[in-house]
């Protein structure tokens, strides 16, 4: 199949490589001319573990292009992907502008058939405006062009991405006209070979599933970290709250995890979104406000044991920071509990010393103003002169530190840990004094 992906990014870049690995032709369109010059010179603009091989891989064998040319990339494929970004507008709501721009472009330049897929997430009733922009242009070029519009966003998880894609749980297709549902049974079939995954629904159904998930998954988090917090007050412990209440399927394992608040450009942007959408439609989302009320105040949990130890006011204390990312395997800082942690000390007249295996760049472009964070080269170094060590993200590499390392090089005996990555009981055999998340200790 002949495959536009309008778009480059996380989602575009991942969905567009895989497309191209079962054997489909894909042009990748941006519009940005400095990823699309990246990706023509054998790189790749993000950090997610594998897709180089995929990418490099589908280049090479001549399956995987990239361009900034709209003109090419509407005549090339009969499927056009939309998998532009959907970032947050003043009041939460999602902006649709570059999904928008990219549905006209599509209008003002097709002559024959396309299915339209829109892949970012987009609120309901989405799709309806796809195709009025689309049928707008075409009536500006007094044309008639066929077309479908189809909604099928996309459930992948940073870090973990071209797996996610590769062997997805359930492909969601939103599709009302027999035509699309065949091409899109078509080109999902490669991977649904062990059993049906695709599941098919009306486009405004797919439209709320992608919501509806993120929204979920959120609420979980975000319910584990108030749970956490009352925990501490009884002195229970939250992991094994979590492994008690897990083990029951109706339950389940994933996502118990509690911690110093959910990031990412997902779960807080369409938390907001889901909450307007529903403003909109008349009715307020009392459990999910709740859920992003408690995420802000967890992105706070750190500072506040911080300050309980060494004062509210911080001049003269240093700390060292372990990750930036807002999770493990990504350089993704968008949302990131890092950077309300930073910006809280800095505040408070603390320096920082961070590290991370691979978000330090995009923390120099974020913190380029901010003369009191700077970086380490290695997660040891940062320790240098530090009163305390605080760690937000569980990078493997964290996993097993030299403890006794760790405590000779601080100046005070005091970790703060906001991902739960340690036994408290070696801490304190190695005298250090630990705070994680919901340890009643
Ligand atoms: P991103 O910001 O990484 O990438 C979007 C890309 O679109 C950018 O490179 C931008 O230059 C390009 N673009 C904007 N307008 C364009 C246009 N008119 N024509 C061509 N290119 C254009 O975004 P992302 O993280 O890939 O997310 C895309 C969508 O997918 C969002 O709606 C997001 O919510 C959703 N999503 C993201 C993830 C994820 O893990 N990142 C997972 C599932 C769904
Ligand atoms: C999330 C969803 O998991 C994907 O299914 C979805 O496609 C994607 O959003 C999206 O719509 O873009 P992602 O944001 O990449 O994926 O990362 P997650 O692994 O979901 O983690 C999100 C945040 O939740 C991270 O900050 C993580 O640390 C936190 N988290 C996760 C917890 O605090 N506890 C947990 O148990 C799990």
């Amino acid at each position: 199949m002949k495959i536009t992906v309008v778009g480059t990014g996380y989602v575009g870049l991942v969905s567009g490589a895989c497309l191209a690995e079962v054997g489909n032709d894909v042009l990748c369109l941006d519009l940005n001319p400095e990823k699309i010059r990246i990706l023509k010179d054998g790189g790749i603009p993000i950090h997610e573990p594998g897709l180089d091989q995929v990418v490099s891989r589908n280049v090479a064998a001549g399956r995987l292009h990239f361009t900034t040319s709209i003109e090419e990339a509407v005549r090339f494929g009969t499927v056009q992907f939309i998998a532009v970004g959907t970032p947050p507008d003043e009041d939460g709501s999602a902006d649709l502008q570059y999904v928008l721009a990219a549905a006209r472009n599509i209008g003002r330049l097709m002559t024959d058939y396309k299915v339209v897929i829109d892949k970012s997430t987009v609120p309901v009733g989405t799709a309806d405006k796809v195709r009025g922009a689309i049928a707008e242009e075409l009536v500006k070029r007094d044309v008639v062009v066929p077309y479908s519009v189809v909604s099928n966003p996309e459930f992948l998880k940073e870090g973990a991405a071209v797996e996610d894609f590769m062997r997805p749980d359930r492909i969601v297709v939103g599709a009302d006209d027999e035509q699309a549902i065949n091409l899109m049974r078509a080109l999902y079939a490669p991977f649904q070979r062990s059993h049906e995954k695709l599941v098919l629904m009306d486009v405004r159904s797919a439209e709320l599933t992608k919501y509806a998930a993120n929204a979920m998954l959120a609420t979980r988090i975000s319910f584990m970290n108030e749970l956490a917090v009352l925990a501490e007050k009884l002195g229970a412990d939250i992991e094994h709250v979590r492994q008690g209440i897990g083990s029951d399927p109706r339950i389940g394992r994933h996502f118990l995890y509690a911690g110093c608040g959910y990031g990412g450009s997902c779960f807080p942007k369409d938390v907001k979104a889901l909450i307007q959408t529903a403003a909109s439609a008349g009715q307020g989302l009392k459990v999910l406000q709740a859920v992003e009320d408690a995420n802000e105040a967890q992105k706070l949990v750190l500072v506040d044991k911080i300050t309980r130890r060494f004062g509210s006011d911080l001049s003269g204390k240093h700390f060292a920071l372990w990750g930036l990312a807002f999770k493990p395997n990504t350089d993704d800082m968008r949302e990131a509990p890092s950077r309300v942690l930073i910006s809280e000390l800095c505040k408070r007249g603390a320096t920082v010393t961070a590290y991370d295996p691979v978000a330090m760049d995009e923390a120099r472009r974020i913190f380029a103003e901010e003369p009191r964070l700077s970086y380490a080269v290695r997660p040891m170094q940062a320790l240098d002169g530090a009163d305390a060590l605080v760690i937000v993200t569980e990078w493997l590499e964290f996993r097993s530190p030299d403890f006794s390392a760790i405590r000779k090089t601080l100046k005070s005996p005091a970790v703060f840990d906001g991902r739960n990555m340690y036994d408290p009981a070696l801490l304190l055999a190695n005298g250090l004094e630990y705070e994680a998340i919901g340890l009643g200790i």
